[in-house]
């Protein structure tokens, strides 16, 4: 059994990132712009975007944080977005979720221009994706393609089961596992909670990856020996041991379900920090794009 170190393939990574930064820099370049907008002071978003700033910090990034009160008006997030789009100086941004309820998620994320929508979430990105064109991938799903083709683990006419459809996680990481790629041609059942009998589907399956957000929930008795497992659950629950009160659990019951494995994530330090790299991934992609467009 291998557990997954996703924070030194990370690492790596990000020595890679930073590589290619200091390279535009010595051909006088500006470094790929990372925003980002936080609205309001929830305390997972909060820690979220802290990591994603200072991943930049040391990609050699430049990174703008921008905060809004959580009563700030639609209107207002709009117009800021607006600006953002229109802005030369930004590669890429994104607008932290969740939002407060009195904003329109689906509004936001479609106001965002799509060569600059680093998470991947707009339609055009979403749809791209689906038939296989060239664009901007949402990070959790792309950096568990990445985990998977770093660690060489064979994914053509396996059996995958995907445990959630989010729009996020679930439904692209079930369409890129299925795609025509080196690293997709996998045979996928997507389970979700309505899915009758889920432990006779994960049992048969050689790669899982859980993303339902119910803690511990894939237990030793559903994995067959030697399956892959992907823990994409981050869901914090109490915790008198740790200082903040709270500690991440994910969605496998690690202890059990690990000796089973040929290969598994941890949580923390599997998906988590592979999420990240892939945003800035996006960023230098995003960047990128739009030098080669305007030849400079
Ligand atoms: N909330 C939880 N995950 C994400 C993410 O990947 N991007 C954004 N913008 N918000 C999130």
């Amino acid at each position: 059994m291998q557990i997954i170190d996703g924070k030194k393939i990370a690492g790596e990574i990000k020595a890679e990132l930073k590589a290619t930064t200091e390279r535009w820099l010595r051909e006088g370049k500006r470094p790929p712009h990372l925003a980002a907008v936080l609205v309001g002071s929830d305390g997972g978003s909060e820690t979220y975007v802290a990591h994603k700033m200072k991943a930049c910090e040391q990609t050699g990034f430049q990174s703008t944080l921008i905060r809004f009160d959580s009563r700030v008006s639609e209107n207002e997030l709009l117009e800021r977005i607006a600006r953002l789009n229109a802005d030369e100086d930004v590669d890429g941004f994104i607008v932290q979720l969740p939002l407060p309820p009195h904003i329109d998620e689906r509004k936001i994320i479609e106001t965002i221009d799509p060569a600059k929508d680093v998470d991947g979430f707009h339609p055009v990105n979403a749809g791209r994706m689906m038939i296989g064109l060239p664009c901007l991938l949402p990070a959790t799903p792309a950096g568990i393609m990445e985990l998977l083709r770093r660690c060489r683990i064979e994914t053509a006419g396996k059996r995958c089961a995907v445990l959630g459809r989010s729009n996020i996680v679930g439904k692209p990481i079930a369409m890129l596992m299925a795609q025509k790629t080196q690293s997709g041609n996998a045979t996928v059942t997507i389970c979700h909670s309505r899915t009758k009998d889920l432990a006779d589907v994960t049992r048969q399956a050689d790669i899982i990856i859980a993303a339902m957000g119910q803690p511990e929930m894939l237990t030793a008795d559903m994995v067959k020996d030697g399956a892959v497992v992907i823990d994409v659950g981050t869901t914090r629950t109490p915790s008198a041991d740790a200082k903040s009160g709270w500690k991440l659990k994910g969605d496998v019951k690690f202890d059990e379900v690990a000796p089973k494995c040929s290969y598994i994530t941890p949580v923390p330090g599997g998906v988590g920090p592979m999420t990240i790299v892939s945003l800035l991934n996006n960023t230098l992609q995003a960047a990128s794009l739009k030098r080669s467009s305007c030849n400079s």
